[in-house]
């Protein structure tokens, strides 16, 4: 018999994690529990119930979790994820690790072996569902992305920082998958559209670091013979965006295994 509340594992209790986690934990109108929270520094964790910490995510399945969420780093899909598929369901949020297409095949092949379900979050995309509604027939799908130099993780670029634009600059153009390794951070909005829609080389991704202003701006153009389809969400870097990528998370974690009583968007 299935577990009456599913239990979540979940991996990296950084800001994401520890929201989710603490809303699973007091609210059980969300129908959901933790099956364990790892996260590979010790003092992340600390305060937490020690029967709820893993110390070693090799020992995932001993908590029988009904899903692990992600929400760390790119590497634990890569690292863990064909494994967490053998056992059970798997949410990652660093959705720029499929990129690397070996991971992206060796992780379907997984799941479909295994009847197991790889759920990806929406993020940041409005209207994931649509792009992939039209998967079959979109010619052309296009993300351009806006971001002040400042909010750009320039880490993987020793030579380049964000005092050295100074004015708008396009960082790419080109397929995503070229994107995703060179700001893995700051695109997984442009991951998520690929992996919904039409995959990383063929959907289009730009780019650019523009001075005046500190919002994120990120246009979606999808065509076909049949629609054009154009979306456009422009939101703040700092108060209320923070906000709005947590609820969406805590939303996709509960639309994957959660059953709350009432409405429901599908
Ligand atoms: N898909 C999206 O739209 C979207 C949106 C926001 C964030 N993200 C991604 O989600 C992840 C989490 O974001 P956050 O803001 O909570 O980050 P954060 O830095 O606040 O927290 C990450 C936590 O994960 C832990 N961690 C890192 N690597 C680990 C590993 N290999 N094993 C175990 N623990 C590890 C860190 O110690 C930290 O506590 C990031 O990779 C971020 O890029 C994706």
């Amino acid at each position: 018999m299935s577990n009456p509340r599913p239990r979540i594992g979940i991996v990296g209790h950084g800001l994401i994690g520890s929201y989710v986690y603490e809303q699973i934990t007091t609210r059980p109108e969300l129908g959901l529990d933790a099956a364990f929270v790892h996260d590979q520094m010790p003092e992340r964790v600390a305060g937490l119930p020690v029967e709820v910490v893993l110390d070693d995510l090799e020992d995932f399945a001993r908590r029988s979790p009904d899903m692990v969420a992600e929400f760390a780093h790119p590497s634990v899909t890569a690292d863990h994820g064909a494994r967490f598929l053998r056992h059970t369901d798997y949410l990652p949020l660093s959705v720029t690790a499929f990129a690397d297409a070996e991971v992206e095949r060796t992780l379907l092949d997984t799941a479909r072996a295994h009847g197991t379900r790889l759920y990806i979050p929406h993020g940041a995309v409005v209207g994931l569902e649509a792009i992939g509604e039209g998967r079959d027939q979109w010619e052309e799908v296009k993300m351009v992305m806006r971001k002040n130099p400042a909010n750009i993780d320039f880490s993987a670029h020793p030579e380049l920082a964000a005092e050295d634009i100074t004015t708008d600059t396009v960082l790419y153009d080109g397929p995503t998958r070229g994107l995703c390794g060179l700001f893995p951070r700051n695109v997984n909005a442009h991951a998520a559209l690929a992996l919904g829609g039409i995959g990383f080389d063929r959907t289009r991704s730009v780019f650019i670091a523009v001075t005046e202003g500190g919002v994120s701006d990120i246009e979606i153009t999808a065509r076909s013979p049949a629609a054009v389809l154009t979306i456009r969400r422009v939101s703040p870097m700092k108060g209320v965006s923070g906000i709005f990528t947590l609820l969406s998370v805590l939303s996709s974690v509960v639309k994957a295994k959660g059953s709350p009583a009432g409405l429901h968007l599908v």
